[in-house]
């Protein structure tokens, strides 16, 4: 199986030190880092019973079952403070990843260390990284299977700081790494929805709209000219 985005989270995490991961569904990370020896125990968690139910499973039929520790709940809610070094919230919405850093600050500042892979509207996390002060600290696009995906390694902060929308959009350290292929693909994929967005509102009357166009044409005006060198 092509795992290219688990090893990449994995890789992010903090080694040796005990690792969560929220949002777990089949544990395939959890798994994953146990055998390669990355963590030496992890928790894993679930919101929902089916997946729940998939963790527990492949926890206990594997031979790590003694340090994986398999919890039921909302976000960071399984966790005591400080409990884990590295938290990894993968593969949901930028919008939920963002509700579950937000929803008890006081705890989600207790953790050393955050892998983030959102799976739609990353600029939600960035979003609330720069209004906290949490630093970017590792940006990577992967692609497995033909999809992109993006991972944001960050920790907690305390110095608010701005991002212009593209940066938000896609990501400052992603912006400065356009030469690489895989990023070039993901400032194309940037580029054309932007296009179709602005061109979806090309009729536009009301001001608000007209503004959002020119937003969009701002965005698209600077990605060509970082995706033409200058
Ligand atoms: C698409 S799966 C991703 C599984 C795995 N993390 C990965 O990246 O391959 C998303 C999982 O997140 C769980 N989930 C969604 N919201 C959650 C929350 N607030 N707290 C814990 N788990 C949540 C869902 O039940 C689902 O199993």
């Amino acid at each position: 199986m092509d795992n290219k985005r688990i090893a990449a989270v994995a890789g992010m995490v903090r080694p040796g030190r005990l690792a969560a991961d929220i949002g777990s569904d089949h544990a395939q990370l959890a798994l994953y880092m146990l055998q390669n020896e990355m963590v030496p125990a992890i928790i894993v968690s679930d919101i929902h019973a089916g997946p729940f139910d998939r963790a527990y499973q492949a926890a206990n039929a594997s031979i790590f079952r003694d340090r994986i520790d398999v919890r039921r709940g909302d976000g960071l809610q399984i966790l005591k403070k400080g409990e884990a070094d590295t938290v990894i919230i993968a593969g949901m919405g930028g919008d939920t990843i963002a509700q579950i850093l937000a929803y008890d600050l006081d705890k989600s500042r207790s953790f050393g260390r955050f892998v983030l892979q959102p799976m739609s509207r990353p600029q939600m996390v960035r979003k609330f990284l720069a209004a906290q002060g949490w630093p970017l600290l590792e940006e990577k696009i992967i692609e497995e299977n033909g999809r992109l995906f993006i991972i944001i390694k960050t920790c907690p902060g305390e110095k608010p700081y701005h991002l212009s929308p593209l940066e938000m959009d896609i990501g400052p350290l992603i912006l400065a790494e356009s030469r690489q292929d895989v990023v070039k693909q993901y400032l194309y994929y940037w580029l054309g929805k932007y296009r179709s967005a602005a061109a979806g509102l090309n009729n536009a009357r009301n001001s608000e709209l007209r503004i959002l166009k020119l937003e969009y044409k701002e965005k698209i005006d600077r990605l060509e000219e970082i995706l033409n060198g200058s």
